[in-house]
């Protein structure tokens, strides 16, 4: 090795060792008679020293010409520092430097390299080599590595086994749109990239695999948000002969291994709810279960007093924001502001306050006299100080309302801490969605979930009824995987298929080759995929997946380093046989 030691390695038992560094220049400082380097690598940083008078004047000459960032190799000796610095592990010592080789000059970075940077977003992204060069960076891409490579002793631990599934394949309905690559040699056509491997793993099932896994790369052509990449990683798995019961409890078991062997956390047993009381309890199917703060339902104490928002809403409903009470009239309005937005859109908002004396304010005094207000009080569990707030309405459109208020009012009060952590498995939910645009059901996870059997008669009745054998595991309100029981036989997948608005044709042309393998000898089998960037950027406290994502694409899905999309020549073009209109 042209190195003896990295940056973050020597300590005060190396002292009068002879060693050669290799390194980036984070920091120079020049004082005259003494001169200090500071020498970065990936394990950490190491402090250099010249001497005027002591060094070679030549040496002393290199290293003032060095400027930040370039690539050094240095040799010296190991020395005791006189000032320690406690705030990095190699602070103890520092090397004398006998000779400087510069490997490779560098021009100053756009941005400085440190833990808190000057440079804003689109800048980092556009050289984004020298982005991971800083500490918050790397250290998101190396807890990424441990968390692969634990989800790996696990699954492999349980007999789970590794196959890769190809990239270039036909479309895969998650929901979003495909990613197309045309064909060459078949002129006209194209593959799909894939949304996820869900045919494929279910097809080695068939094969007999049993227990698969995959770390892999999935495409979807959707609306970017922080938590949402057009390429992301799935821990994909699949396993036959088994219940859901088996299925939740061996991914709660992944789950619960990555926190134990990269965090150190031994995660509580994940509690199970089902959709239907995600939904009436929390207005959401991913609640944030750190904290408390549960919908109470309060038609029975809110109607019939004359209170027409009241009175003409079909669900009536709120929270009780703990310690609230002193919420100052401001603070209210912007709880107002922010519940009226359109992406809310609640149309107001009620509150209550309960004062220390024991008496109660609210924003509805004219229509609820103080023994009305105690009794919203009551059924709110709500005590001296504290505030309620109601939202009235539409149910689903209120529920929805009030849980995005919820979140909002946690965030204020503190109650969402990064270093807690709180998973939920939500199951049974919808087998079916409504899609008014189209006026069709959608498979509300994919067309491949099996219903339960109990609610298949609803199929003809009330298809919105129809629960299927399908679960996500939700941690701090984001949902990091999903998955479910799969159907297995062609005729039920032909009858998902016809209740899905496909002909029997169009489905034996996009789907045929998997009801084919159905009538194969397949086994029942399930499974569930996790968000793998999702669940790095939670375990490593950050609101965005990006920073856990070695090269990312911006919001509108550009790699604006490699300046991707882009045009392609005429002559690709003509060889793809895609004609482009002028
Ligand atoms: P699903 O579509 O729920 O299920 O995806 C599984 C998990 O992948 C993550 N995820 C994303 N992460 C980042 N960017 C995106 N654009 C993105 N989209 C999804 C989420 C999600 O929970 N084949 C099924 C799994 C199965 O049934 O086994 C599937 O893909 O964390």
């Amino acid at each position: 090795m042209v190195r003896t030691h990295t940056c973050g390695e020597l300590r005060l038992s190396h002292i009068n060792k002879q060693v050669t560094l290799t390194g980036w220049v984070q920091r120079l400082r020049d004082k005259g008679s003494l001169l200090w380097i500071d020498l970065r690598d990936r394990y950490g940083i190491t402090q250099l020293f010249l001497e005027e008078g002591i060094s070679d004047a030549a040496l002393l000459q290199t290293a003032r010409s060095l400027g930040r960032e370039f690539v050094v190799k240095v040799e010296g000796i190991v020395a005791a520092r006189l000032s320690k610095n406690d705030k990095i592990p190699t602070g103890e010592i520092e090397v004398k430097v006998s000779s400087i080789e510069i490997l490779n000059a560098s021009k100053t970075p756009p941005f400085t390299i440190e833990d808190e940077t000057d440079g804003g977003d689109d800048l980092r992204m556009k050289y984004r080599y020298l982005d991971l060069r800083r500490n918050p960076v790397r250290e998101s891409l190396q807890l990424r590595h441990k968390m692969a490579q634990q989800t790996r002793a696990y699954l492999d631990g349980l007999n789970f086994i590794e196959v890769e599934t190809p990239v270039l394949i036909k479309s895969t309905p998650e929901g979003a749109r495909d990613f197309v690559v045309p064909s060459r040699m078949n002129p006209g056509e194209f593959y799909a990239l894939p949304q996820s491997p869900q045919t494929f793993k279910q097809l080695l099932m068939v094969s007999g695999f049993d227990r698969y896994y995959q770390i892999v790369k999935c495409f979807r052509d959707e609306d970017l948000r922080a938590d949402r990449q057009p390429e992301f990683t799935q821990i994909d798995c699949e396993m036959a002969f088994v219940t859901q019961d088996d299925i939740l409890s061996t991914f709660e078991g992944l789950i619960r291994h990555l926190f134990k062997t990269v965090k150190g956390i031994d995660l509580k047993e994940v509690p199970h709810m089902s959709y239907a009381d995600a939904m009436k309890y929390y207005g959401s199917d991913k609640p944030d279960t750190r904290f408390d703060m549960k919908f109470e339902e309060l038609n029975k104490v809110a109607q019939g007093k004359g209170f027409m928002v009241f009175d003409d809403a079909a669900l009536v409903v709120g929270i009780c924001a703990k310690g609230c009470a002193g919420y100052t009239r401001k603070q209210i309005d912007e709880l107002t502001e922010f519940v009226k937005k359109p992406q809310i859109g609640a149309k107001g908002l009620v509150y209550i306050r309960c004062e220390s004396n024991g008496t109660y304010k609210s924003s509805v005094d004219k229509f609820f006299d103080e023994i009305e207000l105690a009794r919203f009080a009551q059924q709110c569990n709500a005590e001296a100080g504290d505030l309620i707030l109601i939202l009235a309405g539409d149910q689903d459109k209120t529920r929805k309302a009030l849980g995005e208020l919820r979140l909002h009012v946690a965030s204020q009060l503190g109650l969402r801490d990064k270093n807690k952590f709180a998973a939920l498995w939500v199951r049974d939910f919808p087998l079916l969605e409504w899609d008014e645009e189209t006026k069709k059901w959608n498979a509300m996870h994919h067309p491949f979930t099996s219903p339960k059997p109990e609610d298949i008669p609803l199929l003809k009745t009330s298809p919105g009824d129809v629960r299927a054998n399908a679960y996500d595991m939700v941690l701090n309100g984001t949902e990091i995987g999903g998955g479910s029981i799969r159907i297995h036989d062609r005729t039920t997948q032909q009858q998902m298929f016809t209740h899905l608005g496909f002909t029997d044709e169009e489905a034996k042309k996009q789907f045929g080759f998997l009801m084919d393998a159905f009538e194969y000898g397949a086994p029942p089998h399930g499974g569930i995929a996790f968000g793998f960037d999702r669940l790095c950027s939670l375990f490593g406290g950050a609101d965005s997946i990006r920073d856990f994502i070695a090269f990312p694409k911006n919001n509108a899905g550009r790699d604006v380093m490699i300046d991707s999309p882009s045009a392609i020549s005429e002559a690709q073009l003509k060889e793809l046989s895609i004609e482009v209109k002028k």
